[in-house]
């Protein structure tokens, strides 16, 4: 079986941690993201992913390479972002489309069922198979009311209002070959949510009430929370174990003195001085934390550096290479762009966002 991964958005909600490295293979639990997903594939009989990349696509190339685990990798590199639905129409005019395939979205974290979703999509005979998710605030999502034969009735991309139901699109298709070729038209962006979906309704689309672990990582509290899952073991993964505290530390980290923990984790050469507090944070590879500093559930991209003394305080995304000097304060929510330079003793205001070029005096 075939899967198409769509991976080559622009992670804009995960700025400023999207400006050096794409969404697709941005660090998970010190893994690239897109690596849970070849797992998640692999293991319900994937053998062959394309993927669909656009934005940043030679790092996600340099990262991944041409063989997972035994699975076969193709790229698919579109010169202008062709949205959701142009990308697999892009595929399909190359010839690479098996006659029945998967496409997943590139940025969800899940173990949901895609044995049973492709066993439902061949009983009903359906042209395309959309997985369903419950969850309680439907607002960001596609909302997807079906029919009790799981034949769906509207798709609703992220409107306002009450939503009819709670199940939401998870991005995980069963789609016939066939539907690409009429249904996607092709040299433009086309969106399956806003344009082939509701086209569809009525016309061999269909609903998979998926259950068990789904989480989209696109937003930094998002991206939190599964890294806070993953440690503790949901979704199942590979990831080597955790220390006492719940956390991961990877190689080659100085920690002497420091507390680290709950729930964290530190990418590679990491170091974090004498009673430097790190908890329920994620560190990418090679920052540096001060002593007596604090950082609090907040994400740091690589080679970050803390001064000493210096807090971070709660939900703070601070982009590659920025430098947080001595006694300096970043407030709560704040993100800083790759490069910023916080003078020593400075603060950044709760909710700020630092552009590179800037530097908080
Ligand atoms: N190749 C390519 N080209 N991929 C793209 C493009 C593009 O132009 N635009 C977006 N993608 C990829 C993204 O990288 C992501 O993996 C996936 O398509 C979905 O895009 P998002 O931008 O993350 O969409 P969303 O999260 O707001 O909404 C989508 O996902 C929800 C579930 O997480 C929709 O499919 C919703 O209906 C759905 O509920
Ligand atoms: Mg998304």
């Amino acid at each position: 079986m075939q899967a198409l991964v769509l991976a080559g958005g622009e992670g804009t909600r995960l700025r400023p941690l999207t400006y050096t490295t794409p969404k697709p293979v941005m660090p998970l639990a010190g893994r690239p993201f897109l690596s849970f997903m070849l797992d998640w594939a692999r293991g319900h009989g994937v053998d062959e992913v394309i993927l669909s990349c656009g934005f940043l696509s030679s790092a996600v190339r340099r990262v991944l390479g041409d063989i997972y685990d035994g699975m076969r990798l193709r790229y698919v590199v579109e010169e202008e972002p062709l949205g959701t639905a142009g990308p697999v129409r892009l595929a399909y005019d190359q010839g690479v489309l098996e006659e029945r395939l998967f496409v997943l979205n590139g940025d969800v974290l899940t173990d949901v069922d895609l044995t049973a979703e492709l066993a439902q999509h061949e009983r009903t005979g359906a042209r395309v198979t959309l997985a369903l998710y419950p969850v309680e605030d439907t607002s960001s999502y596609g909302v997807v009311p079906t029919d009790e034969r799981g034949r769906v009735v509207a798709f609703l991309e992220k409107t306002q209002g009450e939503a009819p139901t709670n199940r939401i699109n998870a991005g995980a298709y069963v789609i016939e070959r066939d539907v690409v070729g009429e249904r996607i038209p092709g040299g433009r962006p086309v969106s399956f949510e806003r344009e082939v979906f509701p086209g569809l309704v009525g016309e061999g689309l269909y609903g998979y009430p998926a259950a068990g672990y789904w989480i989209d990582i696109g937003t930094p509290e998002r991206y939190l929370e599964a890294t806070w899952d993953l440690l503790a073991g949901h979704p199942r993964s590979n990831l080597p174990p955790r220390d006492e505290t719940g956390s991961l530390v990877y190689e080659n980290c100085l920690l002497s003195g420091a507390h680290l923990g709950p729930q964290s984790v530190l990418g590679r050469n990491c170091s974090v001085g004498t009673d430097a507090r790190v908890e329920r944070s994620v560190l990418h590879d090679r920052v540096l934390v001060g002593a007596d500093a604090a950082v609090t559930e907040s994400v740091l991209a690589e080679r970050v550096r803390v001064g000493e003394r210096a807090r971070i305080e709660g939900r703070a995304v601070i982009g590659a290479e920025a430098v947080i000097g001595n006694d300096a304060v970043v407030g709560e929510g704040a993100r800083l762009d790759p490069g910023t330079r916080v003078e020593p003793g400075a603060k950044v205001e709760p909710g700020a966002r630092i552009e590179a070029a800037e530097s908080v005096p």
